[in-house]
């Protein structure tokens, strides 16, 4: 029997992720075993386990080097990857949101050819200009989007938003929601129809689990 392989997002999601595989009795000593490989074997049950960066678990199930991953989907709607997503595990939930200062929420109708700070630009031209019909110039960052509008780079921001906290801190207001996120199980187009029992006999343990 072939490796059945799933990749899985580094830090916090994967440890979440190893506690629900192992209550479906994969085993995950490997992983505890905290070492730096970045391959973990489940010889009995025939899995490898990749842990990747989380932008990269997409591009991992998409080109088939992993039949399956397990990643938020902020970074399915960012990547655009070609697959299954087939299972939202409910964790890590969060939202996609436009926020900025308080005195733009009953303005959000002016934000056209405003510049939007993000860590995710596919989502924010998405949001503004396929949804509503603006054109906005979008700024990328790779973390602390919220200080964006305080120092002036930017009119809003495009970030998740957990417990509000980084914006309440930062006098920012959640403008408009994008959509509701949490960690999603994803799978090869192909490995879909050859490993299709062994796959869905793994969602469906975690589907009941849930
Ligand atoms: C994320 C996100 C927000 C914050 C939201 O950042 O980009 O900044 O968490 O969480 P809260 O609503 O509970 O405050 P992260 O902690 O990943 O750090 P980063 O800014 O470096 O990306």
């Amino acid at each position: 029997m072939r490796y059945l392989t799933i990749a899985l997002s580094k830090g916090r999601l994967a440890d979440m992720t190893i506690e629900l595989l192992e209550k479906i009795g994969i085993d995950c000593s490997e992983y505890r075993n905290a070492s730096r490989k970045l391959i973990f074997t489940d010889e009995s049950n025939k899995i490898k386990f990749f842990l990747v960066k989380p932008a990269d678990v997409p591009t991992y199930v998409e080109y088939g080097a992993a039949d399956m991953g397990v990643v938020g989907k902020d970074t399915l709607l960012e990547e655009g990857r070609h697959l299954y997503e087939v299972l939202n595990l409910g964790f890590a939930a969060c939202r996609m949101v436009v926020a900025g200062p308080a005195e733009l929420a009953d303005k959000m109708d002016s934000l056209n050819n405003k510049r939007v700070a993000t860590k995710y630009p596919r989502v924010a031209r998405e949001y503004f200009e396929h949804k509503r019909r603006e054109s906005i110039e979008v700024i990328k960052l790779n973390g602390s989007v919220e200080l964006a509008p305080l120092v002036g780079l930017s009119e809003v921001i495009v970030d998740i938003v957990e417990s509000g906290r980084t914006l309440k801190d930062n006098g920012l207001v959640v403008l408009d929601t994008i959509a509701d996120i949490s960690a999603r199980v994803v799978v090869n187009r192909v490995s879909m129809k050859m490993e299709n029992d062994r796959i869905n006999g793994i969602i469906d343990q975690l589907r009941k689990l849930l």
